[in-house]
């Protein structure tokens, strides 16, 4: 029974679509409408400007932290499922919100919010070579796909470390996650049409 509660509360944390509703509530405006129509931290910054960029960035990063940090909660810290797999859940809520008509992101920073629920200095390490990976690339898109596949080493590296392989598994199904929500923009990018950040 807990089990359930914990994955029907982790898929409803995760589709909470925070680009839509900052968007309709601050800026009337309907962030599928605009820009590459994606309801993430990136289409936010794009058609709503910094301000409503960061608020939406950290918004879905919480909600991936959010899952993990309930799931390692007193009250379900007996329940028998791992807290990465109701951070994959939170992911899938971010992709697939109820919220929303199923439409959502691209699991980017709900992915990083798992990460940073559950070892800290692994989402620091993915954040820089994300920040590095963006000043090199000046695509978001790009930078999150390589960001996934840096992550798959560290996952390794981390396994190495401390004899935990969950976490590398549950990089590389995320990292997945990652590569099929960007089909759109691997397509742009082979074309040459993808779009490049201005403020870097
Ligand atoms: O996090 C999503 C980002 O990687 C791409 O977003 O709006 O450029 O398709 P967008």
């Amino acid at each position: 029974m807990e089990i359930i509660l914990l994955l029907v509360l982790a898929y409803l944390i995760g589709s909470l679509p925070s680009a839509l509703w900052i968007g309709k509530l601050f800026y009337k405006t309907d962030i599928r409408e605009h820009g590459s129509g994606n309801m993430g931290a990136t289409n936010t910054f794009r058609v709503l400007g910094k301000k409503a960029g960061i608020a939406v960035t950290v918004f879905d990063i919480l909600k991936g932290t959010a899952a993990v940090l309930l799931a390692f909660s007193p009250y379900f810290a007996n329940t028998p499922i791992h807290p990465l797999v109701v951070g994959v859940v939170a992911v899938i809520g971010h992709m697939f919100p109820v919220f929303a008509k199923f439409k959502g992101g691209k699991a980017v920073a709900t992915s990083g919010g798992v990460l940073l629920g559950y070892s800290w200095p692994i989402f620091v390490l993915v954040v820089l070579t994300f920040l590095l990976a963006l000043k090199i690339t000046k695509m978001v898109s790009l930078t999150s796909m390589v960001v996934a596949v840096m992550g798959a080493i560290y996952g390794i590296i981390y396994y190495f470390i401390t004899g935990d392989i969950y976490l590398e598994l549950v990089i590389v199904l995320m990292g997945a996650f990652i590569f099929y929500r960007h089909r759109a923009n691997i397509a742009r990018i082979k074309a040459g049409t993808e779009p490049k950040v201005k403020w870097l």
